[in-house]
């Protein structure tokens, strides 16, 4: 089996293959997301929600994610691991450097996320020619709850759609080399998944970017937002109609690729 890395990323964009992402935490569900033909598996700090039971990614520690990567890393067969840096963890170039460098080395990661937008290209740069490859996060940035209040779509008004596109494309003149967005517009999803010089992966964000991606826990419907009922637009439960997780995982998987999935009730 050939490993998926950036190169196949992009050719995979260049085919209109569409891109399969999911979360991932531990060694049991890296076999059963491998196995199931998962292109791209994320240890993200929803790890927060769904591992910790907190309310926000915040309290996630560069120790946490290193932790679940290196759960996750040794089991992946085929799939692209992205280990997210967790909040304040690229605070600094130098900060970002070294949990880049625990994210890689001992993580086992193959790429480090970030949220933010032009603001961060200084920290992209400095990653990516050191030759760690970034994954930039655009959209709904969950590490700003505290200062934004409540996550809400974003990108709605024509000026914040545009300063958004900019930023896409800053960040990947910076040396990113993917890009996941966030809640947003379909409309707009879709501008910057045409704009973009590398592949976007969307959650919440139509059904025009080149992959998509979303939080384990919430397709096998038994992450506490949807257990306690506060289920978000993009989110489908695929254990719905499957016999078992691996069948649900599988479906996930055929969705995506045959752009069943997201349907217009997941989108924006
Ligand atoms: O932490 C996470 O799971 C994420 C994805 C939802 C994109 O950042
Ligand atoms: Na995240």
């Amino acid at each position: 089996i050939k490993p998926v890395n950036v190169a196949e990323l992009r050719r995979m964009r260049e085919a209109g293959e569409k891109i399969t992402a999911l979360t991932c935490y531990d060694a049991s569900f890296a076999l059963l997301e491998d196995r199931a033909g998962v292109d791209v598996i994320l240890v993200g700090d929803s790890l927060g929600m769904v591992i910790q039971g907190g309310n926000t990614t915040t309290p996630v520690t560069v120790n946490d994610i290193v932790y679940h990567s290196r759960c996750v890393a040794p089991h992946l067969k085929r799939a692209f691991l992205v280990a997210d840096l967790p909040f304040l963890s690229y605070a600094t170039l130098e900060r970002a450097l070294d949990a880049s460098q625990r994210m890689m080395q001992e993580g086992g990661a193959k790429m480090v996320k970030l949220e933010g937008g032009r603001e961060q290209a200084n920290i992209v740069e400095y990653l990516a020619i050191r030759g760690v490859p970034v994954c930039a996060h655009l959209g709904l940035q969950p590490q700003f709850i505290h200062k934004v209040g409540a996550f809400k779509v974003q990108g709605r008004e024509e000026a914040a759609a545009e300063i958004m596109l900019q930023d896409a494309k800053v960040l990947t003149e910076a040396g990113a080399d993917l890009l996941v967005l966030e809640c947003v517009p379909s409309s707009l999803g879709k501008r910057i998944a045409e704009a973009s010089k590398v592949p976007v992966i969307g959650i919440g964000a139509g059904p025009d970017t080149h992959g998509q991606i979303l939080v384990l826990h919430d397709i096998l419907n038994i992450s506490p937002m949807v257990t306690i009922g506060r289920k978000p637009r993009f989110v489908q439960n695929f254990m719905e109609g499957a016999p078992d997780i691996e069948s649900a995982v599988r479906a996930y998987v055929q969705a995506v690729k045959t752009s069943k999935y997201p349907a217009p009730e997941h989108c924006f």
